[in-house]
């Protein structure tokens, strides 16, 4: 995770605003059961993820541990052995917060965060945290403000919200009065009440809104890939040394798009987007959609992939999955499809890989982190774009000066023939584009 907007504090306020709570320590546990079944993700890497997602909201993770439970307790999850066992890694370590990643029932957070003294949040209040910071449509905002809200009031429980917001961080027990609970909760409602018809009202001017970023006079590739596999990093090294401070165009877009000038000069936009994890809560997912509808937009969808990954067929399909459930049809040639990390593969799988890609004539192998790899992707895009053009004839008034501009800017001029008045032209141009030109013509009719 490399982007620097990430809060710091978790939320737990009944108004869904930033309060102050954990302060940072954090222990991070993945429970698992003790036979696998038919699951093909490895314990460990499903641990790794979740350090990976507490660390992206800026916890200190100053321990992990993966559990295996023979059965899940309904009253503390986890046996009273492994719930004693944490109750002293707390203790010694000083710790604020703990990672169970899992769904954890309100009851049994409760009783978890009684036993260790600290702290408790489940899977889905992690990743509700990472959506929180990400979401950047006024959509998204309230999707993820409206999944939160839903999540805290399932867990007003007896010893939660008030005094610990009160008193914050380390230490709070006990637990506010049911009339308490019930202002909490009366509150919450309200709140859930006006998300509600602000949602709506935004959904009618979706549209609108869509026109509004189509203004954008470039077309879009949009970056999507599970969690970790080197999205931001990918978006930093490709636009880092592109985008000009003075660019107002790009001044006024949204911090996780920027331009990027591809190697033959056409200006494309770069668009960084929130990261997959697996078994996303169903609670989260009109939230997570919500987060992705720049994807839904876009020209070209660019996967990234941790090939080094032991589940990076596993993280494949999730994505595949999405995507499809977005109405994105992969085999449309809207997506390419990048194999990241290639820098951690041993020479022999590199081959494989290699042979692989080969076959398909689709992926990128790179490593973003070294280069290798790099400028083949720009070239990819490149082509990938080429590919998405359409070839239109036109006449244009020579009188027209403004047009004809137009087409060299945006288009790629294939042949002209001027004939004293007019010039005919064949030219290439985006589907971002040809909408315009559509336009042009219509405001000229
Ligand atoms: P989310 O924000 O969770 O969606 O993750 P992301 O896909 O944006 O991943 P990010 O760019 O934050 O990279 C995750 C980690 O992978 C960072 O520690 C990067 O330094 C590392 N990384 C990225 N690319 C490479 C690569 O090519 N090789 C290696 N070895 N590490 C890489």
């Amino acid at each position: 995770m490399t982007r620097s907007a990430r809060p710091n504090t978790l939320r737990n306020s009944p108004d869904g605003k930033n309060g102050s709570a954990a302060t940072g320590r954090a222990v991070v546990i993945h429970p698992h059961a003790k036979s696998r079944g038919g699951d093909s993700r490895s314990p460990d890497a499903r641990l790794e993820e979740a350090v990976g997602l507490a660390g992206a909201i800026g916890l200190d993770v100053v321990h992990a541990q993966r559990i295996a439970l023979p059965r899940r307790r309904p009253s503390t999850y986890f046996g009273a052995g492994s719930v004693e066992a944490l109750s002293e890694t707390v203790e010694a370590l000083e710790v604020d917060l703990i990672c169970v990643d899992a769904a954890l029932t309100p009851v049994q957070q409760r009783n978890l965060e009684r036993a260790w003294h600290c702290k408790v949040i489940d899977r889905t209040g992690l990743i509700l945290e990472i959506f929180g910071a990400r979401a950047s449509t006024r959509e998204g905002v309230l999707q993820v403000e409206l999944a939160h809200l839903t999540y805290q009031r399932s867990r007003l429980v007896r010893s939660w919200t008030h005094l610990e917001r009160q008193r914050g961080g380390r230490g709070f027990m006990g637990g506010p009065g049911e009339t308490q609970i019930e202002a909490d909760r009366r509150q919450i409602d309200e709140r859930i009440v006006r998300i509600r018809r602000e949602l709506d009202t935004v959904k009618r001017t979706r549209g609108l809104h869509r026109a509004a970023r189509r203004r954008v006079p470039y077309p879009v590739a949009a970056l999507v890939g599970y969690t970790n596999a080197g999205k931001s990093t990918l978006f930093n090294r490709l636009t880092d040394s592109q985008v000009a401070a003075e660019d107002l165009l790009f001044a006024t877009l949204d911090p996780t798009m920027r331009g990027l000038d591809l190697p033959s000069g056409r200006r494309v936009i770069l668009s960084d987007t929130v990261g997959f994890v697996s078994q996303l809560p169903t609670m989260l997912i009109a939230a997570f959609r919500a987060t992705l509808e720049e994807v839904r937009d876009a020209d070209l969808i660019v996967h990234v992939r941790d090939v080094a990954h032991p589940d990076s067929d596993a993280q494949c399909r999730d994505v595949g999955d999405v995507l499809s459930q977005l109405g994105i049809d992969a085999d449309d040639g809207i997506l390419v499809e990048v194999h990241n990390k290639i820098d951690k593969l041993a020479p022999e799988e590199r081959s494989l890989l290699s042979g692989l890609a080969a076959g398909r004539n689709d992926a990128v192998p790179v490593s973003v982190l070294t280069g290798e790899g790099v400028e083949g992707l720009m070239h990819r895009l490149e082509s990938a774009f080429g590919s998405r053009r359409k070839i239109v004839d036109l006449e244009v008034d020579l009188a027209d000066g403004a047009r004809l501009a137009w087409l060299y800017r945006y288009g790629e001029v294939l042949s002209r023939r001027d004939d004293g008045l007019r010039a005919h032209i064949r030219v290439g141009l985006d589907p971002a584009h040809l909408g315009r030109l559509e336009r042009f013509r219509r405001d000229d009719g």
